[in-house]
């Protein structure tokens, strides 16, 4: 599990002769990337597709061959999602290794055969990745380990299962570079005092321990913490709601059908919700968490009389929904903020099917946290859009951070968290711990999925049963296609099949690798959100046997095929992901330095709590910027026509002091995913919100259809609210 650092063998720079002809890429059909990806005397002002530091493997010669050299190029396998992990939670790379300037292997002795290997930093494992040529480009099979060497051996025969021969060519990954941190990192984070004396941050907040209204915030389990990192406070006064006269409990959902010309009044307010054995005050809508599962038809229209019962500003935004730009609910851009007391009436259309949320814009790090998030399903009139299930259940992921004496307390005048998002440590499926669900031997569930938490991407999966994603944020993938673990980042949602063949218990679990930043390893987080119960009479029917195969949609394939017939070929914007920090506590600083040599493409779960919790807007900003202006975030402006189709580069800058994975999300519009770090997808869906894993791009198809002022943002709530968005314009 947790592997410990090892010195370096491969220098970042390889003083190796020049190759003379650039390197032809024959695996590369579609033409999506620029260049190779990993070349082996990169171009400095080259822009890759994916960061060569983080997906590029330069291989060394072994002594007695050093003339020879390798690189590896770290592949995403394409899939419906931007990262392909494994239910553990590695990422899952492709190999393809190109050798140059091996000698015939009968030169080394008795050996016939070049064949590479993947293999823990100890050695064992050792996994087979195929046959090498001398010379040339081969794709090779694929490696998920979280740090591994890549090795290349000359064999006697082309099939044996572990080597024999002499190492030719080595290599170690990416995250090898991951180091303990260092010894002046230590002297200075021993001391609680000293930590506090630099800092600016906690000086200017002076408190320690328990008493300042921040508490102490549990550190997970088997991380290592810093003692001066304990005294880091963020510039903000702490907030949590509070009770005035009788509030009363939370109720689960309840499920609101609502035909065309219907209306439905809502309203935010403060609510006691129970969370285990404790009892905290949260927000709903209508008295509940999650607030109503609105249920809609296709192409009706609805009004929504809202009223702001909470004290703060707020309004709602119906995320994901092509609907008329007024009723986007974005204060400050389509409407003014709804003031504590007042209302706003919205009046929706529901163009496309699928599974939508609504959610307050304003604070979200906030008011959504505490509990502001509802369901919305779209209904197609086809019954079999979707293909058989023998039932739906919708579930609302979400996390909340719980310290000593209950929510760890919110920054009034700013978010705290800017550094990652708010992490929580106490799971929950559909406001609650503890998710359960019966069902009867045979029977397929088809889950509607929607992350709500601020910051946390999930990767679900059902141990034991077999699982097909089938549709996502704006509607159906061109066809089925099976999955080992489902990974959905804050805003987007996906719709998957479920078959529970046997009787017994099967729980719903998230399974990530967590960063030890401060010891430099990863460690495997496993998170139970519930448990489906399989038993009784088993089901008859046929929804058993349609699950066998996997379907087409071919409305979804026509609809796709008839707006990218008009994509236009070259990239025609590009924003670069990144951030920049001021004024930070030395002890963060000088762990950011040392954690920047490598970063991993998914910080999947919370494992710097304080450093996390002292971030705000008066240290940290993330930014969206357009490299061709060198504008950024609201300075941006761009504009489009109706009827626009237009390539968009998202490109996570991987040079950052602390970069991180980016949910995107656009406003009042749809895309499709054509490609994630220069890798083309094969399979397309439309949707409204994608991740951007750290150091790649993605390259999404933007439909302009409809007109307005609209916002382009990260969706983890706490990036939002340090400056991470910009709007743009479509005219009619
Ligand atoms: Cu779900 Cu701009 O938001
Ligand atoms: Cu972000």
């Amino acid at each position: 599990m947790s592997e410990r650092a090892r010195p370096a063998l491969v220098p970042a720079v390889l003083a190796l002769p020049v190759l003379a002809a650039g390197l032809a890429w024959p695996l590369d059909p579609g033409g999506a990337r620029q260049a190779a990806p990993c070349p082996f005397d990169p171009d400095p002002t080259a822009r890759a597709a994916a960061d060569p530091d983080l997906y590029c493997m330069a291989l060394l010669p072994t002594p007695r061959l050093l003339d020879a050299r390798g690189m590896a190029e770290l592949r995403r396998p394409p899939g419906p999602f931007s990262l392909d992990l494994t239910p553990d939670g590695r990422v899952r790379y492709r190999v393809v290794l190109t050798t140059q300037y091996l000698p015939d292997p009968g030169e080394l002795g008795d050996y016939t055969t070049y064949v590479a290997w993947a293999a823990s930093p100890v050695l064992t494992p050792v996994e087979r990745l195929g046959i090498v040529p001398p010379s040339g480009t081969r794709a090779l099979g694929e490696v998920a380990m979280n740090r591994f060497l890549l090795l290349v051996s000359a064999e006697p025969d082309a099939d044996g299962t572990e080597p024999s021969g002499p190492f030719v060519l080595r290599a170690q990954s990416p995250a090898s570079r991951m180091q303990p941190a260092d010894f002046l990192e230590f002297v200075l984070g021993a001391s609680r005092v000293s930590g506090a004396a630099d800092s600016g941050a906690a000086a200017a907040h002076g408190g320690h321990g328990a008493d300042d209204g921040w508490g102490t915030i549990p550190m997970p389990a088997g991380i290592t913490m810093l003692p001066a990192m304990m005294d880091l406070r963020p510039r903000a006064t702490p907030w949590l709601p509070e009770a005035r006269g009788q509030i009363a409990d939370a109720r689960p959902r309840e499920l609101v059908r609502l035909a065309d010309g219907d209306s439905l009044d809502l309203a935010a307010g403060v609510v006691r919700r129970r969370i285990g054995d404790r009892t905290l005050l949260g927000y709903g809508f209508n008295g509940q968490i999650p607030g109503p599962l609105l249920w809609v038809g296709e192409d009706a229209t609805v009004t929504v009389r809202f009223t702001n019962g909470i004290e703060w500003p707020t309004a709602i935004h119906w995320h994901g929904i092509r609907l008329d730009n007024r009723f986007d609910g974005v204060p400050g851009v389509t409407q003014d903020p709804v003031l504590p007391g007042e209302s706003f009436t919205y009046r929706i259309r529901f163009p496309d099917p699928g599974i939508y949320w609504y959610h307050p814009h304003h604070r979200e790090d906030v008011q959504q946290d505490l509990g502001l998030a509802g369901n919305l399903v779209v209904e197609s009139p086809d019954p079999g859009y979707y293909g058989p299930a023998h039932r739906e259940e919708i579930l609302m992921l979400d996390d909340l951070l719980l310290g000593e004496h209950g929510l760890v307390p919110y920054g009034l005048e700013r978010a705290t968290h800017a550094l990652m998002g708010r992490f929580g440590n106490t799971m929950l499926v559909n406001g609650e711990p503890g998710y359960a669900l019966d069902v009867r031997p045979g029977e397929v569930v088809r889950f509607f999925f929607t992350n709500v938490s601020n910051t946390r991407t999930f990767n679900l999966s059902f141990p034991g049963a077999r699982m097909k994603v089938v549709g996502t944020d704006v509607g159906n993938f061109e066809r089925e296609a099976w999955i080992e673990s489902l990974l959905i980042a804050p805003a987007e949602r996906y719709v998957a099949h479920v078959r529970f063949a046997e009787p017994g218990s099967v729980p719903l679990l998230n399974r990530v690798q967590a960063i030890d930043h401060v010891a430099g390893h990863f460690l495997s987080e496993v998170d139970t959100l519930g448990v489906v119960r399989v038993d009784g009479e088993p089901v008859a029917g046929q929804a058993g046997e349609a699950f066998a195969t996997l379907r087409a949609h071919e409305a979804a394939r026509r609809e796709i095929e008839r707006v990218r017939a008009r994509a236009p070929d070259p990239v025609a914007r590009e924003l670069e992901l990144d951030m920049e920090t001021r004024d930070l506590p030395l002890v963060v600083e000088r762990l950011m330095q040392v954690d920047s040599a490598y970063f991993h493409p998914l910080e999947a779960t919370g494992t710097m709590p304080m450093m996390n919790l002292m971030s705000t807007s008066e240290e940290v900003r993330w930014i969206l910027r357009d490299p061709a202006t060198g504008a950024e975030n609201d300075d941006i402006e761009w504009r489009f026509r109706v009827g626009d189709v237009v390539r968009l580069r998202l490109r996570n800058v991987r040079r950052t002091l602390h970069q991180m994975q980016h949910p995107i999300h656009i406003h009042g519009q749809r895309f499709l995913v054509l490609a994630v770090g220069g890798v083309p997808n094969d399979n397309l869906a439309w949707k409204d919100t994608v991740l951007v894993p750290v150091g790649s791009t993605v390259d999404l198809l933007l439909e302009l259809s409809n007109p307005g002022r609209w916002m382009l943002h990260c969706h983890i709530a706490e990036h939002l609210e340090v400056g991470m968005k910009m709007v743009f314009t479509v005219e009619e």
